[in-house]
């Protein structure tokens, strides 16, 4: 083996070797196992007739034999759970262990099992209800501990943004709790549709956990790409937003409307910032759920301010609609998750599936950050064997001022009728 070690460049190669060694070890390994039991089996199976005076001596070496394969089996059952446990660690999806110490009181009593009062349910088969929470609570448990630590019908702690913290790490859902939230004073809101357009007073939000304390200072934080400035009801841009194009990859949306043949009813806004397309589709009669987040913003309050539904999920939850079900689908780059292609794959087949065939998803200046990224998504698009009733791929200057241009897409696409 040293002399192989000392011939090998580099560390490719080295890894191969290795590789091959532990198959060529696990093979001998699996070939003594078998011939172990081949063997214990002829021993078992052929006890010599001929040999009387044998017979009790033979008898013995037989019960060695057994008693070997018997040590061997017990053996392989052992490392097998070993490799069972070790797999589980790497992916981290071992359930959560209840009996370590420190594990908040209240947790345990949420995951508690509870038996149905009248035994198994005849119509489902289940005999116990299990609540649920996201698997991936695990990894955080040190976190989730202190999220379920409160007293038993007294306030909640202030701590919303542990709880979205939470959620970013993958633990989602999260457990309910047995407190009461922080309650904010809602003075001053807005008959609708009033309230659409109306600004919202820093009064109606909670802005515990948020560097920002008024949205005077959020309108001056540099936000996010598809949220500059979204906040801002009354000047800049956001009352533009789907009524005048600002350039090509902007679509106004009486022409997307029209493009639905007047079926366009109800509509899911993926990440859909502070609600301005739920408040425009709103004035055509159309109900449209924004799913946001609260980062760096009460973008939660603020959409249910302006009389919308705000859907607190991260886009890594499975949506919580029934197939079929949305006439229109609007996403912009919210839509780029990052990680394996794979990733984008799992969303985008979620979204097709609250999708009504027929419908409508609008791509809204999709941000393509490599010329790569605008192959992977066209294709994966394409894919879905969508109708492309719009499509631009265009160029704007970069909001950050650099003077460089970016990529992005737009599109409105119709699903087809699968068979
Ligand atoms: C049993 O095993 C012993 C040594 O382990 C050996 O000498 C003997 O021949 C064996 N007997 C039979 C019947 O195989
Ligand atoms: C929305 O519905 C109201 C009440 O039915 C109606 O008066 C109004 O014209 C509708 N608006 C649009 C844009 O269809």
């Amino acid at each position: 083996m040293g002399s192989v070690s000392l011939k090998i460049g580099d560390g490719t190669a080295r890894f191969k070797r290795a590789t091959i060694c532990s198959s060529a070890l696990n093979i001998l390994m699996l070939l003594s196992v078998v011939a172990t039991n081949i063997f214990a089996l002829y021993a078992f199976t052929n006890p010599n007739p001929g040999y009387q005076s044998h017979h009790l001596l033979q008898h013995k070496n037989i019960s060695l034999i057994s008693e070997q394969v018997t040590l061997i089996l017990r053996e392989i059952a052992s490392s097998q759970k070993k490799l069972a446990k070790m797999e589980k660690e790497l992916l981290g999806y071992e359930s959560i262990d209840l009996s370590r110490p420190n594990i908040a009181s209240e947790l345990k009593m949420f995951l508690r099992p509870h038996s149905l009062p009248l035994g198994k349910d005849s119509r489902t088969g289940i005999t116990e209800m299990v609540a649920s929470v996201g698997h991936s609570c695990e990894k955080s448990v040190d976190l989730l501990t202190q999220y379920m630590s409160y007293k038993v019908s007294g306030p909640c702690p202030d701590d919303w943004s542990l709880a979205q913290k939470l959620i970013l790490r993958g633990c989602e859902p999260l457990p309910r709790r047995r407190c009461f939230a922080k309650s904010v004073p809602k003075v001053g809101l807005y008959p609708f549709p009033v309230s659409l357009w109306k600004p919202i007073s820093d009064k109606v939000v909670s802005w515990s956990g948020l560097g920002c304390k008024s949205f005077e200072c959020v309108n001056t934080k540099k936000s996010s790409r598809e949220c500059a400035g979204c906040l801002d009801l009354a000047s800049g841009n956001e009352n533009q937003k789907f009524v005048k194009a600002r350039g090509k990859n902007d679509f106004v949306l009486d022409d997307v409307l029209a493009l639905g043949g007047g079926g366009i009813r109800i509509g899911f806004d993926i990440g859909g910032g502070s609600g301005t397309f739920a408040a425009r589709m709103a004035e055509k009669n159309v109900t449209v759920i924004t799913s946001t987040l609260n980062i760096d913003a009460p973008f939660n309050e603020f959409i249910a301010a302006r009389g919308l539904f705000p859907l607190f999920l991260s886009l890594d939850h499975r949506f919580p609609f029934y197939d079929n079900v949305f006439d229109i689908i609007r996403a912009s780059s919210g839509l780029d998750v990052v990680g394996k292609p794979e990733k984008l794959e799992f969303l985008m087949f979620d979204v097709d599936r609250i999708l009504r065939a027929g419908g409508l998803l609008w791509v809204d200046n999709f941000y393509c950050a490599t010329e790569e990224k605008k192959k992977t998504v066209t294709r994966l698009i394409e894919r879905f064997g969508y109708k492309k009733l719009k499509w631009v791929v265009g160029e704007k200057a970069d909001p950050s001022g650099s003077g460089k241009s970016e990529v992005y897409l737009s599109a409105v696409l119709q699903k087809p009728l699968r068979a």
